[in-house]
This record gives structure tokens, C-alpha cells and sequence, in this order.
């Protein structure tokens, strides 16, 4: 039997089922991000931690923990919080949780994508404030879709599921990878193209990488210069990928049409200037927000935990 610590709260099953398990359970019962040395001092001689984005997995961490330590399974599929590296080199077991988020995140990247090219949070703000006189057929013109080019950087399972979802919109998708996917060019007739191109020629550019590294400013000042005017950039990855700072300044000065953005570069605060861009429409990172998505994370995260303690196979490891 091992001792397992949850950092905070999470929706549905995944409590009950480490309660169920032969695992003991102490779950942080309070509602926020535990300031670093609570954490520190509350996964001391714990076997096993279920952690969320905001709990950074370090050397720190692990000492902490002590040698004890088998399993640190995330509530999340990225997992830009783990020092994966450090972990094994220790024998600790990093989780996380792909596929059960891939389709909310999804919906969330074309809700922005719609939403930003259809001008729906200046709309929507002129009906709330009473400025809605009527109707007019030059008010809050915005971008089409169908027919469009969608560019995905990251054609991965977020970014598979948003390729789909252009098939309805009738678009060409185009796709930046590290290797070919036939699947993408046999179910969308998809191609694959380098970055520039895809930036240059996406009419939508969505980005679906994990931070690490080699993503970090992936697309800088320079490559927000190759976007069209009229093009649309959607972030549900990680903020760091773009340079917000750069983002502000074009969206500032109209170099693209606009942005839907659902994370941050030092989530949760934004790039200054950010918040008064009108081609900007703004979420608080609801990529995976849905009941029963938050439910199926729990559960994968706790099955995570009491397969590795239980010496079983088939917990998702983040190999690194
Ligand atoms: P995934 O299936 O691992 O897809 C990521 C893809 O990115 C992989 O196919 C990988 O390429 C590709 N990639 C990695 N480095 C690259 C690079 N330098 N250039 C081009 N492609 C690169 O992951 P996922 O499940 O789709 O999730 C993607 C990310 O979305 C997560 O890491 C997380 O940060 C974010 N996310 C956000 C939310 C939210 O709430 N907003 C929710 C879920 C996930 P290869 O195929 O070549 O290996
Ligand atoms: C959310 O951002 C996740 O990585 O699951």
C-alpha cells in the first residue's frame, strides 16, 4: 500500500477511485494553487502526487518528496511543469493524461477561431453596454471561413481534431510537423509545409505544439512579420510558443486581422496592451474545460498513479 497526496481538488470519478484503491489518500481540500513551500512541505514521504499545471515537478520537488517517491502523474496532458529528465534519472514515473482533452480543446480552438473572425466579443459587448442601435451593413465585418486555408503548427491529437472539424468548412489544411503523416494527407488531403509557408499562407494559423525548448517563441516578431493581414492566429497550446509582447505590437498595428488566445505567456497575467486589443478575443485557458472532460482527466490521472504503485502496466508515462 502507498500513501498517496493530491494537490487540489479535481472534478468527477478520479478521487473516488484513488479512495476506492488499496492506495491511502490525502487530498489538499482548499481551492488554489498551494504557494510552493506549502507544497514542498505536503508531498514529504509521499508515494505517489497528483499534480496540476501550476506545481512545478523539479529537483526541488523531488527532494522534497524524498526517496520514496514513484509517481508524479499530472492533471493535464502538457506537461512543460515536469523536469521529465531529472525524474527518471530519480526512478520517479511521470503521467499525464492525452486523448480524453482532444476534443474539448479542439471545440475551444474553433470557438476562438470562430469567434475571433466573426467579431463575437465586440459584438457581444456592444448589445450588453446598449450600443446596439441597428442593424447596420457596415457593422463588425469580419473574416470568412469556408474555403479558407487552415494552418496547424503541431499535428499532433489536438491538432488532428481541429484539422477534422475544417472538413466541414470546406478548408485546405495545411500542416508543420516533424515527420509526415499520411493520415493527415489521406483523411484531409492535407500538406505537409514548412513554417514560413504555412504562416504566409494560412488564412488561419492554429498552434498545437507542447512547450518545451525548441517551441519556445516558435513564433516571434520575424515570423508574425510572414502572416497575412488578413489572417487569424489561435493559440490553445501554451503562451510561451508565441512572443506576446511581439503579438501585441502587430495586432496593434493591424499585421494580422486578429488573435484567439487561451493561454498565456505568464498565464495568468497578459502581455500589456494585450487586454485593449479588439481583434484579440481573450479566454482563461477552458481548452479542456467540460464536466465531463475535467472527469475523465481525474480518472486517467488517478489510474496513472495506482497502476504504477500497483506495479502494473498501462499508466499514460510521459516518456520525455
Ligand atoms: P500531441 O499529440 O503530443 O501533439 C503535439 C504535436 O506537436 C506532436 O505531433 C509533435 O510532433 C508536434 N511537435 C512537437 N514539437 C514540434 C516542433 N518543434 N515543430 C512541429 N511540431 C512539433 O499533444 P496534444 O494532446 O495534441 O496536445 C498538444 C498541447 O496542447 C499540449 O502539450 C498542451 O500544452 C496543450 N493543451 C492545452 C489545453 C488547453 O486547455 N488550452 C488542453 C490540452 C492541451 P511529432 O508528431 O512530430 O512528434
Ligand atoms: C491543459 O492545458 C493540458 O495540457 O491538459
Amino acid at each position: 500500500m502507498g500513501r498517496i497526496f493530491v494537490t487540489r481538488p479535481i472534478p468527477g470519478v478520479g478521487i473516488g477511485l484513488l479512495e476506492e484503491s488499496v492506495h491511502e489518500v490525502e487530498v489538499n481540500g482548499e481551492d488554489r494553487v498551494l504557494e510552493r513551500g506549502e507544497l514542498l512541505e505536503r508531498i514529504r514521504g509521499f508515494d505517489g502526487v497528483l499534480t496540476q499545471m501550476a506545481d512545478r515537478v523539479d529537483a526541488e520537488f523531488l527532494d522534497a518528496a524524498g526517496e520514496g517517491l514513484k509517481c508524479v502523474s499530472n492533471y493535464a496532458v502538457g506537461y512543460n511543469n515536469f523536469d521529465v529528465a531529472e525524474a527518471k534519472k530519480r526512478g520517479v514515473v511521470c503521467c499525464n493524461t492525452p486523448g480524453v482533452l482532444t476534443e474539448a480543446t479542439a471545440d475551444i480552438a474553433w470557438t476562438l477561431l470562430m469567434g475571433v473572425a466573426r467579431r463575437v466579443y465586440e459584438g457581444e459587448r456592444m448589445v450588453r453596454e446598449g450600443r446596439f442601435g441597428v442593424w447596420s451593413p457596415t457593422m463588425l465585418l469580419g473574416g470568412d471561413l469556408v474555403g479558407k486555408t487552415l494552418a496547424v503548427i503541431g499535428a499532433g491529437r489536438i491538432g488532428y481534431a481541429v484539422a477534422r472539424r475544417a472538413m466541414g468548412w470546406n478548408m485546405k489544411v495545411m500542416y508543420v510537423s516533424r515527420s509526415v503523416k499520411e493520415d493527415w494527407e489521406r483523411d484531409f488531403g492535407a500538406e505537409k509545409v514548412g513554417l514560413r509557408e504555412a504562416l504566409e499562407g494560412g488564412d488561419f494559423v492554429s498552434v498545437h505544439v507542447p512547450l518545451n525548448e525548441e517551441t519556445t517563441h516558435l513564433i516571434g516578431r520575424e515570423e508574425l512579420g510572414w502572416m497575412k493581414e488578413s489572417a487569424y492566429l489561435i493559440n490553445t497550446a501554451r503562451g510561451p510558443v508565441i512572443d506576446e509582447k511581439a503579438l501585441v505590437e502587430v495586432l496593434q498595428a493591424g499585421g494580422i486581422a486578429g488573435a484567439g488566445l487561451d493561454v498565456y505567456e505568464e498565464e495568468p497575467k497578459l502581455a500589456e496592451g494585450l487586454v485593449d486589443c479588439e481583434n484579440a478575443l481573450l479566454l482563461p485557458h477552458l481548452g479542456s474545460a467540460t464536466i465531463f472532460t475535467r472527469s475523465e482527466m481525474g480518472r486517467v490521472a488517478a489510474e496513472n498513479l495506482i497502476k504504477v504503485l500497483n506495479g502494473e502496466d498501462g499508466a499514460c508515462v510521459i516518456e520525455g
